[in-house]
């Protein structure tokens, strides 16, 4: 089978903003399909010579709302628009498109006929834009009445265990197909095409990524430059980070540069399930040698371990899985992150007896804790589920408290250093809010110093409050760096290279 290609969905509203695109990402993109019913419907017209205009081949689609497009004229003026589009083709083949795709129920054998006297392939594809398809090879194989036709499958999974099927099932298959799962779940199918033999994935321009948030489109740039799409064969050493609902996350930049600097045939991709259970079967069906656990997983995912080290124990809290053996076996590089990053901040400053409150109780508090009590510091733990806070703190003798305005007086008392662990500020714009700012009613002297551990974005609205009040203020992202290089020795055997 040949290396899967990329194709670019064009959904602009004219087709000189399509061409636009086009010319852009060209370097980037080994075909396009011209969504036409995304064009305004006097463009729709004069679609015929769009083939002409570019130097790429081109795939016809004008997509039914029913299966996630626009068009809702009908079936006769669709079949109209396609005639428009097909006839008088030029003898110059290139001029022409080079695909056409109808779905499954689109039977009009003049049009067939058309697509075939004038060498035009035929995409049969199917869609299902609510739940999973299952019986995968089945499907293809009726769609794919003649060996002319390239039968595609797009479907939005319930669960990861779709997709597993998906590559499965795509495997399986000797024939030239297109197969993908949309939606957060479906993404790892857009970018491990090679796994699923598929013969091309779909991507869309930066600029119109808005009308395809839904199917889980990522941008050519991203899928070649952060993925190395064209590089990825079954030999690809695979590697991901499991969260939900993980928006974003910088993990991926981190390894595949690692990865990339060092010329080594690994990948590192989102995994996102909400059942921690199901993102670990995903990965060990694919044969995943190493995966970063994020949130919400932290702490369920011990439950999983076959083996771990005396860290996780000792923590209570796991990001790190390596897969040796058939066996998963857990580690905490949270901590030793952490405190890297703490120290780089700090400078010449120690924790020792040192008043330290930390916000939050959950699983990169746990880890942070443990690296606070190796570094002598005396801490108070604020939370808003007191009892998470009693647990972690009676372990180690430290304090806790209700995280409310009632505890400014406490806040106060240890607040030489304040690290905020609760992922309240991610994402967060503008100022300062109940909803975004854990502590939002505590007012900063300006001699606090306040670690926030996250990262996105660079300045937290906590940060913000704290800065405009003269404190040094630090985000997560040296600790998600320092974590992650940990992490990649123990993926690889390899000391991570900037
Ligand atoms: P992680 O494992 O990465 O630390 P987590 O386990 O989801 O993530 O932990 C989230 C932490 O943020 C918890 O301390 C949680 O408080 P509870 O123990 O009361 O659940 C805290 N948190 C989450 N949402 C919060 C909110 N709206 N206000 C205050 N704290 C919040």
């Amino acid at each position: 089978m040949n290396q899967p290609l990329i194709c670019m969905t064009l959904t602009g509203k004219t087709l000189e903003d399509d061409l636009k695109l086009v010319k852009k990402y060209e370097k980037q993109i080994d075909l396009v399909e011209l969504r036409v019913d995304h064009l305004c419907e006097e463009e729709q017209l004069y679609v015929k010579r769009f083939p002409s205009m570019i130097n790429l081949p081109c795939i016809l689609t004008i997509r039914r709302d029913i299966d996630g497009g626009l068009f809702t004229g009908g079936e006769f003026s669709r079949t109209n628009l396609f005639g428009r589009a097909l006839a008088f083709a030029d003898p110059d083949k290139s001029k022409n498109f080079a695909f056409v795709d109808f779905e499954e129920d689109y039977h009009i054998p003049s049009m067939q006929d058309a697509a075939m006297a004038f060498g035009v392939r035929i995409i049969r594809s199917c869609h299902n834009m609510t739940g999973p398809v299952t019986n995968l090879r089945e499907r293809c194989e009726a769609m794919r009445k003649t060996g002319y036709e390239l039968p595609k499958i797009a479907f939005m999974p319930k669960t990861l265990s779709d997709v597993v099927n998906l590559f499965k099932e795509g495997e399986a298959m000797d024939y030239e197909h297109i197969l993908c799962a949309m939606g957060p779940e479906g993404f790892p199918s857009r970018v491990l095409s090679a796994y699923s033999n598929s013969y091309l994935s779909f991507v869309s321009p930066e600029e119109m990524l808005q009308n395809t948030n839904v199917i889980g489109h990522i941008d050519p740039v991203t899928l070649n430059e952060l993925y190395h799409f064209r590089d990825i064969t079954t030999k690809t050493q695979l590697f991901g980070i499991a969260g939900w609902p993980l928006p974003r996350t910088a993990s991926p930049v981190i390894y595949n540069a690692g990865f990339h600097k060092q010329s080594m045939d690994s990948v590192y991709i989102p995994v996102r399930s909400p059942s921690i259970s199901e993102a670990l079967n995903f990965c060990e069906k694919l044969g995943f040698k190493g995966l970063s656990v994020t949130v919400p997983f932290k702490e369920s995912v011990l439950y999983y371990l076959n083996e771990h080290s005396p860290e996780v124990v000792q923590i209570g809290a796991c990001n790190s899985l390596v897969r040796r053996n058939n066996k998963w076996t857990g580690y905490n590089t949270d901590a030793v992150g952490f405190r890297r990053a703490l120290e780089d901040f700090l400078g010449s400053m120690s924790l020792k007896r040192k008043k330290v409150a930390v916000i939050g109780a959950g699983g990169a508090a746990k880890a942070i804790v443990y690296a606070l009590k190796q570094m002598g510091a005396k801490v108070c733990i604020f939370n808003r589920t007191l009892e998470h806070a009693q647990v972690i703190a009676e372990k180690y003798g430290y304090s806790y408290c209700q995280l409310d305005p009632f505890c400014v007086e406490k806040l106060d008392e240890y607040s030489t250093l304040i690290i905020q662990t609760t992922s309240l500020g991610t994402n967060a714009e503008g100022n300062s809010t109940e909803e975004n700012d854990p502590i939002y009613f505590y007012n900063f002297r300006g001699n606090e110093l306040l670690f926030d551990i996250v990262y996105t974005p660079a300045i937290t609205p906590v940060m913000k409050r704290a800065s405009l009040a003269g404190c040094r203020t630090c985000n997560g992202y040296r600790m998600l760096e320092y974590q992650a290089y940990e992490q990649f020795k123990l993926f690889t055997g390899k000391e991570y290279i900037k």
